[in-house]
């Protein structure tokens, strides 16, 4: 049986051993999925004693994604743009590839949902590393413009000339954000400790998403808000899932259905 991980620092909470199993069994696929906690200071020893012990690939989660995209022989383009890992492929010859699939992920839950992202004004918010993950297929989805606000507004600017051959997209500080938007996208850490970005009222344009990349079993503050302003709220569970079905299908050659898995999950929350 070929084995995978996930790595995170904590890591016993993850998700991510059950959504694979359930993607096994779906696609008939033997594989074994565990959790493992790597220690802080030496994740790429953490992945060498996983490979040697017969790990074949592995999911990455906080706070490891920039250790795994310096340990990687060999990165797809996409991951070098987002500067961060949370895939890795053990090749053929022994050495490692390293991939991302969140922005995938993001995409694909918004296409399940019938959101437009072709000729849509979108918002994004923060500036870190969650939000340089998505952005590069974000644009490729062709929004009309991207505009990313984030407290330190320096932070979104940079960012955003860093994607700005992708299509139009600008940065600033939460003052600068000009809406309305047809779609707002929450990256920011702020959810976690029940906070708010200081955002306008009219935000949202008639029939807007907000979409929180965190998800709960309860509503974020976003989505609340949010759906107290009108836009219609999802939450970052099927991106979740939608990027795991990604590594799976780098690592098996096989898409598993995400649907199944993300109502057992959400009725499991
Ligand atoms: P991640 O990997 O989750 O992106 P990160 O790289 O540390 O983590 O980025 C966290 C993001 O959440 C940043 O955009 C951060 O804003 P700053 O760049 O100004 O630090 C944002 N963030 C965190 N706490 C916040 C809060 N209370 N209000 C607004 N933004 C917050």
């Amino acid at each position: 049986t070929d084995r995978y991980c996930v790595f995170g620092h904590p890591v016993g909470h993850s998700r991510s051993p059950a959504i694979h199993a359930a993607f096994a069994e779906q696609t008939g696929e033997a594989i074994d999925y565990t959790a493992i906690e790597a220690p802080l200071d030496d994740f790429a020893g953490a992945w060498r004693d996983f490979v040697a012990a017969g790990g074949r690939g592995a999911n990455v989660t906080v706070p490891f994604k920039e250790d795994a995209y310096r340990l990687c022989d060999a990165l797809s383009p996409r991951a070098r743009r987002a500067g961060a890992v949370n895939t890795l492929i053990l090749a053929d010859d022994g050495g490692t590839r390293g991939d991302t699939t969140d922005g995938l992920g993001l995409v694909g839950d918004l296409r399940r949902h019938g959101v437009a992202l072709a000729g849509a004004r979108v918002l994004v918010l923060g500036a870190g590393g969650a939000v340089r993950g998505v952005l590069e297929p974000l644009l490729e989805a062709g929004p009309a413009r991207l505009q990313i606000a984030n407290r330190t507004a320096a932070k979104a600017r940079a960012l955003a000339a860093d994607f700005a051959d992708l299509g139009d997209v600008s940065g600033g500080g939460f003052d600068a954000v000009e809406g309305p938007f047809d779609l707002v996208i929450n990256g920011t850490s702020a959810s976690l400790g029940g906070e708010l970005p200081p955002l306008p009222d009219a935000l949202f344009a008639p029939g807007a998403t907000a979409y929180d990349m965190m998800y709960g079993a309860e509503p974020t503050v976003f989505l609340r808000w949010a759906e107290a302003c009108g836009a219609r709220g999802i939450d970052g569970l099927g991106m979740l899932v939608g990027q795991a079905a990604e590594s799976f299908y780098l690592w098996r050659g096989k898409r598993p259905d995400v649907a199944p898995v993300l109502e057992a999950l959400r009725q499991a929350l």
